[in-house]
């Protein structure tokens, strides 16, 4: 094994190959908001071995159109709004209706889902508007600024890029919060179909999200910002 990964930073390692980001989250590592420190760092917040670890990371390898470090700006807007934008707008409502059930039926004995349901409709409302003024006011912007075709307000868009980071701050925190009022989406001994299923959407949909958030504000945001400067 090359200890060169344990030296690169873990957000570039999701950057080069995404795939990677399911083996973080897997084993508790951050790669979003704790995306600059190096592997070698991060290692010391899990529990598991990191030789395990770093196998996983070596037998993923990261195909050509997964490589999005390259890409010019209406690449990465695409690619954000047909992967991550759609999963949302699928995936939003079909949880809410499982998780409405499951804590209809479950709530009694376990009352942690109420602040869990109340959690994620919050995050269903704020997310949807999110990539609603994502797809209206700054996709459309930025590849305007690819095309170079017409001088752009860069203050306006500085300000919108603040406004979207801080959206992924607020979602993170409801991510976190429901994260640790599952115990990590563990699944009680009484869960029925429902119940299990609808825990392993929304881990899904943490890590998903995380993804979605890092992809932006580590990858899209500073292509930019690099371009306004
Ligand atoms: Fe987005
Ligand atoms: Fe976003």
């Amino acid at each position: 094994m090359s200890n060169d990964i344990l030296e690169r930073f873990v957000g570039d390692i999701v950057l080069e190959n995404p795939k990677t980001a399911n083996v973080f989250t897997r084993h508790g590592i951050d790669f979003c908001c704790g995306g600059q420190r190096k592997l070698s760092e991060a290692l010391y917040d899990t529990k598991s071995l990191p030789e395990n670890i770093l196998a996983e990371i070596e037998s993923l390898k990261a195909t050509e159109e997964e490589t999005l470090q390259d890409s010019t700006l209406t690449q990465l807007v695409n690619y954000i709004d047909k992967n991550h934008h759609k999963y949302l707008k699928q995936k939003l409502p079909e949880i809410s209706a499982l998780l409405k059930r499951v804590r209809d039926v479950h709530g009694d004995n376990h009352p942690e889902l109420f602040d869990i349901y109340d959690n994620f409709i919050t995050l269903k409302e704020e997310l949807t508007a999110h990539i609603r003024k994502e797809e209206k006011d700054i996709f459309p912007l930025l590849k305007e600024l690819d095309k170079d075709k017409k001088a752009l307000d860069n203050a306006k868009l500085g300000r919108i890029i603040k406004e979207i980071e801080s959206d992924h701050q607020r979602a993170g925190k409801l991510l976190k919060s429901n994260k640790k009022l599952s115990h990590d989406y563990t699944q009680p001994k009484d869960a029925c179909t429902s119940y299990r299923l609808v825990y392993k959407f929304l881990k899904e949909l943490e890590q998903e999200t995380l993804l979605h958030i890092h992809l932006e504000n580590n990858l899209l945001h500073p292509k930019v910002k690099a371009r306004l400067s």
